[in-house]
């Protein structure tokens, strides 16, 4: 079904001009729909569908941009399905149906999502070869342990021909008593310090939530791993090899660009055009045993 939204919207979109002056050029009697002066700036239109001129002039739907999703549980990473709910039921129209998710996150993992219509740029980030490092905030089974910690940064048997690459796991000491505002320095948000490690803050750690901590329930630990490939279940298999298992996934961090803390899940956004210059910009990490002499 097509998908209405109102007219400053639209011509904002198209890059008419701002919310605001396309808001004077409806009142002024210049913009019109289907042949008839366009009367209100929420009048409702179908991009695409209608015919809409600004001084006689055909405007057309902008080209999609590179969106950020939040995504939620329960939806998959596909651009269609005949039986679930995928990420593109979550995009209004006219977007949805020319983007395609870059990757997938499997149905039950939430956070960082990118949608685009550049078959290039998703080439770009999801190329074994780039190493493009994703960062994930998670909930395990059990309490932390420096061994896993050390198995992360060597390598794991996970049932591929090779080991995993060299991944970072940072896991969270999380204080129950009553938070003040102010972090600390060696604090990665109020209450959160990294254990084991020396304080290292990865992509995105700032920008997880109370409500991402409070996923966390009696015999589970926080942490944070961040990953330079992109094999099914990866995170969870890794966890798996150790006999622990991921209660909460959300991923951060996508190369530089962190996920919004201000997007509720289902939530989107355009990138800003600072963050599409850090996705084209991701310097490649070459691990050891890829240098050749
Ligand atoms: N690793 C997983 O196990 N699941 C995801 O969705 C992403 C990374």
């Amino acid at each position: 079904m097509a998908e209405h939204i109102r007219l400053d919207r639209f011509l904002a979109e198209a890059g008419i001009g701002s919310r605001a002056e396309v808001k004077k050029l409806i009142r002024s009697g210049r913009v019109s729909i289907n042949k008839e002066r366009a009367k209100q700036p929420e009048q409702k239109v179908s991009p695409g569908l209608d015919e809409i001129l600004v001084d006689q002039t055909p405007v057309k739907p902008s080209a999609p941009p590179t969106l950020m999703l939040n995504k939620p549980a329960g939806v998959i990473s596909a651009t269609k399905d005949t039986k679930e709910k995928t990420v593109l039921d979550l995009i209004r129209e006219p977007y949805a149906s020319k983007l395609h998710p870059v990757g997938r996150l499997d149905k039950d993992t939430e956070g960082l999502l990118l949608l685009t219509e550049d078959g290039g740029l998703s080439h770009a980030l999801l190329s074994p070869k780039k190493h493009v490092m994703k960062t994930y905030f998670a909930v395990i089974s059990g309490q932390p342990d420096r061994e896993i910690m050390l198995g992360f940064r060597d390598g794991i048997e996970i049932g591929e021909k090779k080991k995993t690459l060299p991944a970072k796991l940072v896991f969270l000491s999380v204080s129950d008593t009553v938070q003040t505002a102010d972090s600390e320095e060696n604090e990665i948000l109020p209450g959160v310090e990294s254990i084991f490690s020396d304080g290292e803050i990865l992509p995105g750690m700032r920008s997880i939530s109370q409500s991402d901590l409070a996923h966390c329930e009696e015999g589970e630990c926080c942490a944070v791993v961040s990953i330079s490939e992109g094999k099914y279940h990866q995170i969870k298999r890794m966890f798996g090899a150790f006999g622990r298992q991921v209660c909460f996934l959300k991923r951060l961090s996508m190369g530089e660009v962190v996920l919004d803390p201000a997007l509720k899940p289902g939530q989107y956004r355009p990138l800003t055009a600072k963050e599409m210059e850090l996705l084209t910009d991701v310097p490649p990490i070459v691990h050891e045993d890829e240098i050749c002499q």
